[in-house]
């Protein structure tokens, strides 16, 4: 099985970015945990960042027939993207939406997600953890998919 993880702009700057928010981790740490994760789940894991909405857009419409599932966090664009969104349902694997940080906790702008109605749905304030729980999450529903819940 195969999983595709996608992380929207700024995340490269984990670890150093707002840590009374987001906390120290480095989003090459939080790699590192997914991919043991996903080793002990053994399940392959291609994980990546980009700043810029269209290359995230190109990466998510190239997904279908190479990966099982998709766990996104499209960080600012969750609250901007109508191009994301439509790339999510058009490709039509499942997926997971997962925040650092509770978004709903926040400021009234980051309450509204345009991307999570076409995701299976959303995992988000649980830090670094919100990854793991992404991929078993990912991985519970790609084993299911066209199966009842
Ligand atoms: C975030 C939440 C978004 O509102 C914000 O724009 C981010 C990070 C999170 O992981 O908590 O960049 O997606």
């Amino acid at each position: 099985m195969r999983i595709l993880f996608i992380n929207g702009p700024n995340l490269n700057l984990l670890g150093r970015r707002e840590t009374g928010i987001y906390g120290r981790t480095s989003l090459a740490e939080i790699k590192k945990r997914v991919m043991q994760r996903a080793r002990a789940l053994r399940v392959t894991v291609v994980f990546l960042q980009s700043n810029h909405e269209g290359e995230l857009v190109d990466h998510i419409g190239a997904a279908s027939g190479r990966y099982e599932a998709i766990v996104i966090n499209p960080a600012a664009y969750t609250h901007t993207s109508i191009a994301l969104r439509d790339a999510i349902a058009a490709v039509g694997l499942p997926t997971v939406e997962i925040h650092l940080s509770n978004i709903h906790a926040r400021e009234d702008f980051r309450h509204r997600s345009l991307t999570a109605p076409v995701c299976a749905g959303q995992i988000c304030g649980f830090g670094p953890n919100s990854y793991l729980l992404g991929l078993e999450a990912a991985v519970l529903l790609a084993k299911t998919v066209g199966k009842q819940p």
